[in-house]
């Protein structure tokens, strides 16, 4: 069983998941833009040192919030260090999540999780915990690097998804990733408001 240092991308790797080669390969307006608008509540889940972040808080504007979350206390940092002294800071929340559990009780209107779910041993519980957070009309948005995660792996994963209440919109495969669009199935949302 691997330790959860070596099970996530180290903070001093932090540099491969922010530069310019990946902004333009992995353009974050480009990815965030169909999904996300003006006042909503955005979780970027496995933040990371805040590729995703920014982009989110610029789409988000003032009246939005972004809830930042990762594992790592020193990802966290990072996102700190970019958004002090700038109008994110006002929107965007650092959150520490602890062991395998997100910890979020704020209902999120997107959801990304972006290179982070193989990086998480218990899917299952993630995936229950994302459909308790978003809200019903909420889109989760799971990007799986195609170098590391097989097409089956993926689709595990996506079973895993539909299993806690969530419906597959789209599938695709690009030059370094596998992407799925999920949405909350209705009926989970309605049996949970009617049995609790
Ligand atoms: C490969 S990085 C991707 C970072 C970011 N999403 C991006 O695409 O630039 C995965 C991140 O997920 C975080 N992570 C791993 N397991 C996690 C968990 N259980 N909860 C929250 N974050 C987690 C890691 O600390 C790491 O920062």
């Amino acid at each position: 069983m691997k330790d959860e240092r070596s099970r996530v991308c180290p903070v001093e790797h932090s540099r491969v998941l922010d530069n310019g080669v990946r902004a333009w390969l992995q353009n974050p307006r480009r990815v965030l833009a169909p999904h996300i608008g003006e006042g909503m509540t955005a979780l970027d889940l496995g933040c990371g040192p805040g590729f995703f972040t920014l982009e989110m808080a610029r789409l988000v504007g003032p009246s939005g919030w972004v809830i930042a979350c990762d594992v790592q206390q020193g990802m966290l940092n990072k996102v700190r260090e970019k958004i002090h002294g700038t109008a994110f800071e006002a929107r965007v929340v650092p959150h520490l999540c602890r062991g395998n559990a997100i910890g979020v009780t704020e209902p999120v209107d997107f959801a990304l999780a972006f290179y982070v779910v193989h990086e998480i041993p218990d899917q299952a519980a993630l995936f229950t915990e994302l459909a308790r957070i978003l809200k019903p009309e909420g889109r989760l948005l799971v990007v799986e690097p195609s170098f590391h995660v097989s097409a089956a792996a993926f689709e595990k994963s996506l079973a895993l998804a539909s299993e806690a209440g969530f419906v597959t919109r789209q599938e695709s495969k690009g030059l370094l990733s596998r992407t799925a669009l999920l949405t909350r199935r209705p009926e989970a949302f309605r049996l949970r408001q009617q049995w609790g």
